[in-house]
C-alpha cells in the first residue's frame, strides 16, 4: 500500500499545474446543424429586402454554404427563426462561420426577442473582421431569460452591406451541472462581518443559478435593471417587468436589495439630454431647469416605487474624473447642470425612499489622486447637506491589482468622515491588459486570483467595522460583462466558474482560518486547510500557507519544506514552484515572492487530493531552519 503511494508520487515529480474540477461537465448536447449540403436554406431566410441562398461557389465544410446578398442595410442577412428551439434559462452555445465574398467587412452574430410587439437585441458575438479570403468564425452564447413571443439569431455587419457566406451554424447547450450543496454558504461564512451580495439579471434567477443565488448571497444588485435605459426608456414610459422580477425573487429570499444606479453618464437614453425642440440640449438656464425636473420623475417614480425594498441606491455613479482640476467628470448632466444635478438626485431620493442608505458610487478608488477627489466631494456636499449616507467602492480589479494596502489606505481614508462603505462591483479579471487572451483561464491566474480575493478580502474583514456590504459584480463566470469589456474575450473573475463550481477563489475567501501555527526561531507558518470529500473516505482540499519571516534579517529566496502524514498528493499549487516526492513537498518562492522582509509574510497554497484522512503536516522548514 505503501508503495503504490510512493510509485504514484514519484511519478509527480513536476511542477504541477492540473485543473481541479470538482464536478466533471457533461458533453454538449447539439440542437441545430445547418451545413446547407441538402441544397435548402434549411430555414434560414433573409431579414429585410435581401436575398438568402444556397451556393457551391465557396464552403466552409462540404461543398454548400448559404449565401447572403442585396443588403440594404447592415442589419439585414440571414436569420432563423429559434422560438420553438430554444428554452428559457438554457444557456445556449452558438457558432456560425462566415466569409465575405470578396472585400472585407466588420460581422457580428445577434439575437432578436420580441415580448408584445417590444423587441429587444442581444449580441451573441460581436464585430468580427471577416474577409474574402479565408472562414472565420462567430460564437458566443445567449441563455433566454424573458418573455418572448418571436425569437430569431441572425447576422449582420457594423456599417457596410458587402455579400457574405455563412456556413457550419450549429446551436448547442451543455446541461447543467449540479450546484455544490454541501460547501459552506458565503452568507454564512461573512455572518459576522457584513452582508455578501452579488449582481444579478434575469438568468440569474433561473434553476441552478438561482439556487446558487440563493445558497450563497444574502444581498443582490440588479445589474442592469435598475438603470435609465431600462426603466424610462422614453419619457415618462417607465419599465419594469425586469427589476420586479428579480426584486421579487430577491423579497422570496431574504436578500437585501442594492439599488443601481439613479445618475449616470452611460445606459441613459439620449432623449434625456435634449432640450423642448428634440436637439441637444446647450448649457442654459431652461436646459438645466428641464434636465433637473426629468431627473426628479426619474427618481420619483423608480426610487418611490421600490421604496421599502430598497435598502440602499447608487444614487450617482462614476462622477468623479481625477484628471479635473476640481475632480468632477465632464458628463452631460454636469455640462448642462453642474454640482445641482447631484444634489437633486440625492434630495429626491431621500424625500421617496427614506429607508434606503444613500451611496455615490465610483471605481478605482483605491488609485490616491481619484480617491481624495471623492473625499473631497463627498466632505463638501455632506457639509452642504445634501443626504449622502456613503460611499461604494467598485473595486473592478485584476490578479494583480489592486493591492491590499492601497485598499486599507482607501478604506482607511473615508472612515474620519463617518460614512458607511460598500463594496458594491467587485470582480478579478484573470487579465493584467487588454492584450491578453486565453481561451480557458490558466491555472496560474486563478492561483493568482485567489490570493488577491484572499488578500483583499482579509482587507474588508479588517474594515468590518465601516463596510456594510460586498457585492460581487455577476454570479459566476459563465456570465460577466468582462466577457466584452475592454475588449472582447472569455474572462474568469467570480468566484464560480461557467459550471457554477467553486473555484480557488470560492476556497480562499470561504477557507475557515485554522489552528494556532507552530513556531519557534526565524520563521513561522500558518497552515490552514479546507477539505472536502468527493467519495466516501477520499476527497480534495485547498491548503493555504502563510510564511512569516520572524528573523531580524530579510529572506531573500527560499524552499519550504513539508512531509504528508497520510499519502496526500499536491495537485495544483501557486504563488510558488510546488514539487512532490513521495510524502516530501517542497515549495520554492517565484521571482516576486523571493525576497521576505522582517516581520513580513508571503502566501502560497495548493490544491491536493487524499484518502483515508488529510491530517496537516507537524512540522515545517524554510531554508532548512525548522518554523
Ligand atoms: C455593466 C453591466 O454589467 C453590463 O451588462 C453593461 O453592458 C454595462 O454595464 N460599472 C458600473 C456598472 O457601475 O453599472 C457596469 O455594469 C460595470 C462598470
Amino acid at each position: 500500500m505503501r508503495k503504490r503511494y510512493l510509485c504514484a508520487a514519484t511519478a509527480a515529480v513536476l511542477t504541477l499545474s492540473l485543473g481541479l474540477l470538482p464536478a466533471r461537465a457533461a458533453d454538449p448536447i447539439t440542437v441545430i446543424t445547418n451545413d446547407f449540403e441538402s441544397a435548402t436554406t434549411q430555414g434560414w431566410t433573409p431579414r429585410g429586402s435581401d436575398l438568402v441562398e444556397v451556393s457551391t461557389a465557396a464552403a466552409h465544410g462540404g461543398s454548400h454554404s448559404l449565401l447572403s446578398t442585396g443588403r440594404a442595410a447592415s442589419w439585414e442577412g440571414p436569420v432563423l427563426d429559434l422560438l420553438t428551439t430554444v428554452e428559457a434559462g438554457t444557456r445556449y452555445t452558438f457558432s456560425a462561420w462566415v466569409r465575405m465574398v470578396s472585400g472585407s467587412a466588420q460581422l457580428r452574430m445577434s439575437v432578436e426577442r420580441r415580448w408584445q410587439g417590444t423587441p429587444s437585441y442581444d449580441q451573441v458575438a460581436g464585430n468580427t473582421d471577416v474577409t474574402g479570403s479565408g472562414w472565420v468564425q462567430l460564437t458566443g452564447s445567449y441563455t433566454l431569460a424573458n418573455d418572448a413571443d418571436f425569437l430569431s439569431v441572425y447576422v449582420e455587419s457594423a456599417g457596410a452591406t458587402g455579400d457574405f457566406y455563412l456556413d457550419d451554424f450549429t446551436l448547442s447547450y451543455v446541461p447543467p451541472t449540479p450546484i455544490q450543496d454541501d460547501i459552506p454558504s458565503l452568507k454564512e461564512v461573512f455572518a459576522d462581518d457584513f452582508p455578501i451580495g452579488a449582481a444579478i439579471g434575469r438568468a440569474e434567477i433561473l434553476g441552478e443559478h438561482g439556487r446558487l443565488l440563493a445558497k450563497h448571497f444574502n444581498s443582490v444588485t440588479p445589474g442592469n435593471s435598475l438603470k435609465w435605459d431600462a426603466t424610462e426608456p422614453s419619457e415618462g414610459s417607465f419599465s419594469f417587468t425586469d427589476a420586479d422580477a428579480l426584486v421579487d425573487f430577491a423579497k422570496h429570499n431574504n436578500q437585501a436589495i442594492r439599488g443601481h444606479t439613479l445618475v449616470w453618464h452611460q445606459q441613459t437614453p439620449a432623449w434625456v439630454f435634449n432640450d423642448a425642440g428634440g436637439q441637444p440640449m446647450t448649457p442654459t438656464a431652461d436646459n438645466k431647469a428641464l434636465l433637473l425636473s426629468r431627473l426628479d420623475s426619474h427618481i420619483r417614480a423608480v426610487a418611490g416605487r421600490y421604496s421599502g425594498d430598497i435598502s440602499a441606491w447608487d444614487v450617482v455613479n462614476e462622477v468623479i474624473d481625477e484628471n479635473q482640476a476640481d475632480g468632477l467628470r465632464r458628463s452631460r448632466w454636469f455640462e448642462i447642470a453642474g454640482l445641482d444635478y447631484i444634489r437633486t438626485a440625492f434630495r429626491v431620493a431621500r424625500e421617496v425612499a427614506p429607508s434606503a442608505k444613500l451611496f455615490i458610487n465610483d471605481y478605482n478608488t483605491n488609485v490616491p489622486s481619484k480617491r481624495d477627489k471623492l473625499f473631497q466631494l463627498v466632505s463638501q456636499l455632506r457639509s452642504d447637506g445634501v443626504p449622502i449616507d456613503g460611499v461604494g467602492h467598485q473595486m473592478h480589479g485584476n490578479v494583480d491589482w489592486p493591492s491590499a494596502s492601497e485598499t486599507d489606505a482607501m478604506l482607511q481614508k473615508f472612515v474620519p468622515l463617518g460614512v458607511e462603505q460598500q463594496i458594491t462591483e467587485m470582480d478579478i479579471s484573470i487579465y493584467t491588459n487588454s492584450g491578453e487572451s486565453f481561451p480557458t483561464p490558466p491555472a496560474d491566474r486563478l492561483a493568482r486570483q485567489a490570493e488577491r480575493y484572499r488578500a483583499l478580502f482579509d482587507v474588508y474583514r479588517q474594515h468590518r467595522a465601516h463596510i456594510t456590504s460586498v457585492t460581487l459584480w455577476g454570479l459566476a463566470d459563465d456570465n460577466t460583462w468582462l466577457d466584452t469589456f475592454p475588449v472582447t474575450r472569455k474572462d474568469a473573475p467570480l468566484l464560480f466558474d461557467t459550471q457554477l463550481q467553486a473555484k480557488s477563489a470560492y476556497w480562499a475567501i470561504a477557507g475557515t482560518p485554522s489552528p494556532t501555527p507552530t513556531q519557534s526561531g526565524g520563521c513561522r507558518v500558518a497552515y490552514t486547510v479546507n477539505t472536502w470529500t468527493s467519495a466516501p473516505g477520499q476527497g480534495g482540499f485547498t491548503a493555504s500557507l502563510t510564511v512569516t519571516n520572524r528573523g531580524q534579517d530579510p529572506i531573500d529566496g527560499w524552499t519550504l519544506r513539508f512531509a504528508f502524514g497520510a499519502g496526500q498528493t499536491v495537485t495544483q499549487g501557486w504563488s510558488a514552484n510546488w514539487t512532490q516526492s513521495g510524502a516530501n513537498v517542497a515549495a520554492t518562492n517565484m521571482s516576486w515572492n523571493a525576497v521576505i522582509p522582517p516581520d513580513q509574510s508571503v502566501q502560497i497554497g495548493f490544491n491536493g487530493t487524499w484518502a483515508g484522512s488529510n491530517p496537516n503536516p507537524d512540522a515545517f522548514w524554510v531554508n532548512n531552519m525548522r518554523c
